[in-house]
């Protein structure tokens, strides 16, 4: 339609010399403004929008919240012997190494954190265990207790005693490398350990 009247147009340029009114021009004007009123009617009332099927992506930290949530059903407020192995001490440790640990020492202990990934020396992989402070029950308080110095194993004294403990034995239900404790030392060091 607008060709044929650009067309025809052209080959009347004489005759429209003279017409200061420019016939095609402005169908071709009012076409164009018809059109494009329709297409924002189109594309604002009726259009749904384009899906682009995006799948949103898993929270990084799911394993840790779901970690989270088990763990604070278990009270062992009232538990007097912490450092007595028993998987409800375990699985407190687990919810507080979610909010604590996990940034550097990974969801699943494993020394791959997002905040581990640049250190030197870099967080320790808890389940293979190649501990330098001893890794039984004991040696684990106290880096927990202290820190390591000259290293981002910073002391985690802040915590309360109990939670240190069920960290402690949180580390011990997952590690491959499982440091036996002797049980009157341990209990002997517990009695002071604050
Ligand atoms: C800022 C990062 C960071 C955080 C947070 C962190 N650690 Fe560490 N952790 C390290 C690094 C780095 C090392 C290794 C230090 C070294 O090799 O000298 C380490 C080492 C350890 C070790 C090894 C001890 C040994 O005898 O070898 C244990 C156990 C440990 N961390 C437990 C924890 C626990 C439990 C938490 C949470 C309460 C925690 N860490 C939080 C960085 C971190």
């Amino acid at each position: 339609m607008l060709m044929i009247l650009s067309v025809y147009s052209l080959t009347k340029v004489e005759v429209m010399q003279n017409d200061s009114y420019n016939r095609s021009g402005f169908i071709a004007f009012l076409f164009s403004m018809v059109f494009s009123l329709t297409f924002f009617v189109y594309v604002t009332v009726f259009h749904k929008g384009i899906d682009l099927k995006e799948v949103p992506e898993a929270a990084a930290g799911a394993d840790v919240t779901i970690a989270t949530e088990t763990a604070k059903k278990v009270d062992v407020s009232k538990n007097d012997t912490p450092w007595v192995e028993s998987a409800d001490m375990a699985a407190h440790g687990a919810s507080i190494y979610a909010n604590n640990c996990a940034v550097c020492h990974g969801p699943k202990g494993a020394g791959d954190g997002p905040a581990g990934t640049a250190l030197n020396p870099p967080p320790r992989n808890l389940i293979e265990g190649k501990w330098k402070k001893g890794g039984d029950s004991e040696g684990l308080f106290v880096v927990l207790q202290k820190g390591i110095p000259g290293s981002s194993m910073a002391s985690f004294a802040h915590l309360p005693v109990i939670d240190r403990w069920a960290l402690v034995q949180y580390i011990h239900s997952i590690t491959q490398n499982r440091v036996k404790d002797d049980p009157a030392k341990l209990e002997a060091f517990a009695k002071t350990a604050k």
